[in-house]
């Protein structure tokens, strides 16, 4: 189980795209069911934007817990709570395997872009299950990078696809992990499940921009490309010409890309 290496790290090119991530955009499919005075576990919640939306959310008496193993968006998201000075949410330095909450803690747990790093993922939702009160909600959203539509198909960008579930993989998670989301659910036991997709997609300059520019940066820099040579999966080489097909494909005419993001939410014993 503690083998698995998270895939991007904490590069300031990752934690500057998640963090521009919202409720809104991120928990749409969760946040009727969210009300006050719910008290919410986010697992994995990185920089902590979405953390203090769903605090901000569950207001008046509701309250949020983030929890993440990196200290450093841990460090990151207090920062951001500082900030804002939104009272009801706190972050802490722990495992979403053994968060160290007692049982039957929250009413709901949340959790988004996790699931796909772990090697162990229905344990995860197993400890979400344990720390849930009786018809507690577990709500989680996970990409699925094998149903991604790319055009044109530029083999420096085919490349990156494979390059990216490849290392995925080599660390223990699953680049398509939103299609097995529902199975995974269901293994740990969860009941009344409710299946729903949306999708990313790009299409206009802004979009094509900030996607193309954010993973030219990120395969040179972050974790995903370090790895990605460790594991002999690419060379210094292959990883200079992905990066500028990233940036040549953001002005090619009729650029496009999009992908599915499954949510799924299920109800505790
Ligand atoms: C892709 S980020 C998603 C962050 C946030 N939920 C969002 O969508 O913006 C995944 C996060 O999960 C965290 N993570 C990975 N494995 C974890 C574990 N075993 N326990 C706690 N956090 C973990 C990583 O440190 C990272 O911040």
């Amino acid at each position: 189980m503690n083998s698995e290496k998270y895939t991007h790290g904490h590069h300031r090119s990752v934690t500057r795209a998640h963090s521009i991530r919202r409720a809104s955009d991120s928990a749409s499919f969760v946040l009727p069911r969210l009300k006050s005075p719910m008290r919410l576990l986010d697992f994995g919640c990185g920089p902590g934007t979405i953390t203090i939306d769903l605090a901000e959310h569950l207001l008046p008496n509701g309250s949020v817990v983030g929890i993440d193993n990196s200290s450093t968006v841990i460090d990151q998201a207090r920062v951001r709570l500082d900030q804002k000075g939104t009272q009801n949410v706190s972050f802490e330095v722990r495992s979403i395997y053994e968060t160290g909450y007692g049982a039957k803690t929250f009413d709901a747990v949340y959790a988004h872009q996790v699931l796909q790093h772990l090697s162990e993922p229905v344990m995860a939702l197993s400890e979400a299950k344990r720390v849930l009160k009786p018809r507690g909600i577990c709500a989680v959203r996970e990409v699925d990078w094998g149903a991604s539509a790319l055009w044109p198909p530029d083999e420096r960008l085919l490349a990156f696809l494979d390059v990216y579930s490849r290392v995925a993989a080599c660390n223990g998670g699953n680049a398509s992990a939103g299609r097995q989301l529902k199975e995974w659910f269901m293994q740990a036991e969860f009941s009344d499940l409710e299946v729903t997709t949306s999708n990313w997609s790009f299409s206009d300059q802004n979009g094509l921009k900030w996607w193309g520019e954010q993973w030219s940066e990120r395969i040179l820099h972050s974790e995903l490309g370090k790895r990605a040579i460790d594991y002999g999966i690419s060379t210094n080489h292959d990883l200079e010409e992905i990066s500028q097909g990233w940036l040549d494909w953001v002005n090619t005419p009729g650029a496009f890309f999009a992908f599915i993001q499954v949510e799924v939410i299920g109800v505790s014993g």
